[in-house]
């Protein structure tokens, strides 16, 4: 059997945990990334967990003639998982053409470059951020979509529009866009696992990066949100579980398993936690006491998400097993690993 596996994106922090659990399925990987956003030393840490070097391609997908000849050169790929994207929610609200230009031109290279090599499959990289603040709780993938509230979640609502437009008129593809919730932790090994440049935007690496000294404090965004404890509710999923749902959707496209052309799953825990229990979190597991102080809301940001993830755990035979206490220790390992921590 052909499995050859374009992983565009693959040296970022879901692309390369995804990258291993391909490896360890038995999947051969070509790797493409800008490594705008990832570092090269990646593929060592996957490397020494798999104990296989994938092929690597640094390229822009968001141009045009480089992405066909990198489809061409393989001679077509069994499925694509594109990743590569840019994700920081702010950023794309001062620069939008930036995310416009970047993550729709590469999607739609990446869509003509399969179709001119007839690559059968495709995995996207879509998010809960689709469902903006939802009326109701949990979220299934029948949620009315809202209007984003912000460029880059904009970019991952049209992404999959397009993606439902080009396969209607190119009947041998078949999608599956995995819609994320929020992704934490790290490898188990950590030898790979988030490297956000600069300021970490996310919570759980502001979290590490406090522990570890590199910030002096956690700012909590708001304890005056509708929830228990007033802190905001996030749907936390490991990323090695998130990873292996990956692989999942590959081999359903492959077995021809699939329900629709296009198919949307909810990856997440099921669980809503909030900022302040994730601080317990990773006190109890870290043994370490956190420097945090309570601050305003952010701009932008949702009181509480998580998901019903009942049509994953069934169509998939998929469940997230890894809890938060989990996550936040591999996180953590991972932390300490970089910055070389010894305790
Ligand atoms: N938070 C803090 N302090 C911080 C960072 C975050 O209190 O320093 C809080 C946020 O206010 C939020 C929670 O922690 O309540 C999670 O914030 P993240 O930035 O980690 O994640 P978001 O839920 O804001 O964003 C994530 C992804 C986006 C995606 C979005 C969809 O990073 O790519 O989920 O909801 F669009």
């Amino acid at each position: 059997m052909h499995k050859k596996v374009l992983v565009t994106g693959g040296t970022g922090y879901i692309g390369s945990h995804t990258v291993v659990e391909l490896i360890q399925k038995g999947f051969s990987v070509v790797i493409a990334d800008s490594l705008e956003n990832s570092d090269i030393t990646v593929l060592d840490g996957i490397e020494k967990i798999t104990g296989v070097r994938p092929i690597f391609e640094k390229i822009d997908l968001s141009i045009n003639y480089p992405t066909i000849e990198l489809f061409k050169k393989y001679q077509g790929f069994s499925a694509v998982i594109h990743f590569a994207a840019y994700k920081a929610v702010g950023e794309s609200v001062a620069e939008p053409l930036k995310y416009y230009r970047n993550n729709l031109n590469s999607l739609m290279n990446i869509l003509e470059g399969m179709s001119v090599t007839n690559t059968p499959n495709l995995v996207f990289s879509s998010s809960c951020t689709v469902y903006g603040q939802p009326e109701k709780l949990p979220v299934t993938e029948q949620t009315p979509i809202q209007e984003a509230n912000s460029p880059y979640g904009n970019t991952k609502q049209i992404s999959e529009e397009v993606i439902r437009d080009f396969i209607h008129i190119n009947e041998e593809i078949n999608a599956v866009a995995l819609r994320y919730f929020n992704p934490i932790g790290a490898h188990d090994s950590a030898l790979i696992g988030e490297l956000p440049i600069g300021i970490p935007n996310n919570l759980v690496p502001f979290i590490t990066q406090t522990a570890a000294g590199l910030r002096e404090s956690l700012s909590v965004f708001g304890d005056d949100y509708n929830t228990l404890d007033g802190s905001a509710i996030r749907d936390y999923i490991h990323v090695v579980d998130l990873a292996k749902a990956h692989v999942i959707a590959i081999e359903r496209l492959a077995d021809k398993i699939n329900k629709s052309r296009i198919e949307y799953f909810n990856l997440g825990t099921g669980i809503g936690i909030s900022v302040l229990e994730c601080i317990k979190s990773f006190e109890k597991v870290s043994g370490k006491k956190l420097n945090y102080k309570i601050v305003g809301r952010r701009p932008g940001d949702i009181e509480k998400i998580w998901a019903d993830t009942s049509f994953a755990n069934r169509e998939l035979n998929w469940k997230a097993e890894k809890t938060i206490d989990d996550a936040m220790l591999s996180a953590w390992n991972w932390e300490k690993n970089i910055r070389k921590i010894q305790q």
